[in-house]
């Protein structure tokens, strides 16, 4: 298994522990409600997405019997993903408790590198399924 393919799973399962707390706090406090969007995007995006790009990446060229189109671009996007969702997450979390317009550009910076993540992932895929698979002459 690739390094980059074991980090996303084990991410993955990092963000689940840290969003389960999350709830437990939001069950507890209205406060931490106002957290939801943490909660659902560290499920959603943390250990719903990452789980899949892992399985996804190290699975899906094995049905096409080949190679994943390229491992580099799985890696930048395993970085940019990582950065994009905790970036997000950490700026969206201080700006509910001292909203600053500075806070709100950040966040939605981080929202944009983390869909060019999702969009290298889907290209890597798309790449990996649709191009013709070489036989052997
Ligand atoms: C110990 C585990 C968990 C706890 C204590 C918990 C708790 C909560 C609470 C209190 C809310 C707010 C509900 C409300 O709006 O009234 C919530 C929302 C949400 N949770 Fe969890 N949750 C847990 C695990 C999960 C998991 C594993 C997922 C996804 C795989 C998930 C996805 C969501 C989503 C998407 C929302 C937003 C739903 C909405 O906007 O209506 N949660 N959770
Ligand atoms: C870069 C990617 C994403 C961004 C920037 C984003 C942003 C947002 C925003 C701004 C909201 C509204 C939050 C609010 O009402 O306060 C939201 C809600 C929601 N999103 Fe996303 N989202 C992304 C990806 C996803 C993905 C991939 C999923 C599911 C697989 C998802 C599931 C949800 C759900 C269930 C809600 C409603 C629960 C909530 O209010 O927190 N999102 N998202």
């Amino acid at each position: 298994m690739d390094t980059f393919v074991r980090r996303f799973i084990i991410m993955s399962i990092v963000y689940l522990g840290i969003s389960s707390l999350v709830g437990i706090a939001m069950l507890g406090s209205e406060k931490a409600m106002a957290l939801k969007f943490v909660h659902s995007h560290l499920n959603m995006l943390g250990w719903v997405s990452m789980m899949i790009y892992g399985v996804g990446y190290h699975i899906l060229p094995k049905f096409m019997g080949r190679a994943m189109h390229s491992k580099a671009l799985g890696e930048i996007q395993f970085w940019m993903a990582n950065i994009g969702l905790v970036a997000m997450l950490l700026f969206y979390t201080v700006n509910v408790y001292s909203p600053s317009g500075a806070l709100v550009m950040v966040t939605v910076a981080a929202g944009v590198l983390e869909t060019v993540s999702i969009f290298l992932f889907f290209y890597n895929m798309l790449m990996t399924l649709m191009t013709p698979v070489q036989q052997p002459q």
